[in-house]
């Protein structure tokens, strides 16, 4: 049976992986801060809401909405229009009902939100940015366990995740909890330094049921939108 495919939208990639992501998937996107992960993420919400008529959510822990949306609009990504098919979710709005609702943890009130956001916006897509704030906001006490019931949560909810996961200064590790096995996909996004420039550059280092190289292409962002540049 052929899988059907989400687009990323970045040139050059998608043709690497046999049209896209497949739907459904868990897909990691890792880096260090400051590796464009949050803009590679609202990147693919935004077109797809734009070109291909598909909603999405992005779950915002770690920068507030507003700060988020400004960046996104530097970058030429603008909200304006798309608020019936993007919808960017912060942490204070969960703060504050979940004091309403005193009885339910974090974790029950996020996939509430989730769950209503599905059957209200028919959301086929969402990112969560990042996986590490919400294991912390979620207060797992056995995370690697909590982690896996989460993905099968997000796997019957049957939509297209981006979990962000932030990289440390120094390691190598793409996460701390196992996410990475549990992931169908995972994109690792990595600033390299030279003697006179810092590139950008992009690895898909798994992706379930595509044929893809693992290689490291430089990642591009200018007027046109991201851009990989493949051999
Ligand atoms: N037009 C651009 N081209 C390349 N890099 C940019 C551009 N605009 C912003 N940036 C860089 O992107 C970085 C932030 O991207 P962001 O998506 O927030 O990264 P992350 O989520 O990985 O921390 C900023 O530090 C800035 O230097
Ligand atoms: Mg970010």
């Amino acid at each position: 049976m052929k899988v059907k495919r989400i687009k990323t939208f970045v040139k050059g990639l998608d043709e690497v992986m046999q049209g896209g992501i497949p739907e459904g998937s868990v897909i990691l996107i890792a880096g260090k801060p400051g590796t464009m992960k949050s803009s590679f993420a609202f990147n693919i919400l935004y077109h797809n809401a734009n070109r291909e008529d598909l909603s999405g959510v992005y779950v915002t822990l770690e920068q507030g909405r507003e700060s988020l949306l400004t960046n996104m609009d530097g970058l030429g990504m603008k909200l304006g229009g798309l608020e019936k098919e993007i919808s960017v979710l912060d942490l204070g709005m969960i703060r504050k009902k979940l004091v309403q609702l005193t009885n339910q943890t974090w974790m029950e009130v996020f996939k509430m939100y989730l769950k209503n956001l599905k059957k209200n916006m028919n959301i086929n897509l969402v990112v969560i940015d990042s996986l590490p704030i919400l294991e912390v906001m979620a207060k797992f006490q056995s995370p690697r366990e909590e982690l896996f019931h989460f993905f099968e949560w997000l796997r019957d909810m049957q939509i297209t995740a981006f979990l962000i996961t932030e990289m440390e200064q120094g390691s190598e590790k793409f996460c701390h909890n196992s996410e990475d096995f549990l992931a169908d996909g995972i994109i690792h996004l990595d600033l390299r330094r030279d003697e006179t420039d810092v590139k950008l550059w992009l690895s898909i280092v798994k992706m379930r049921q595509t044929s893809h190289k693992r290689n490291y292409l430089p990642l591009i962002f200018d007027t046109n939108g991201f851009e990989v540049v493949a051999e």
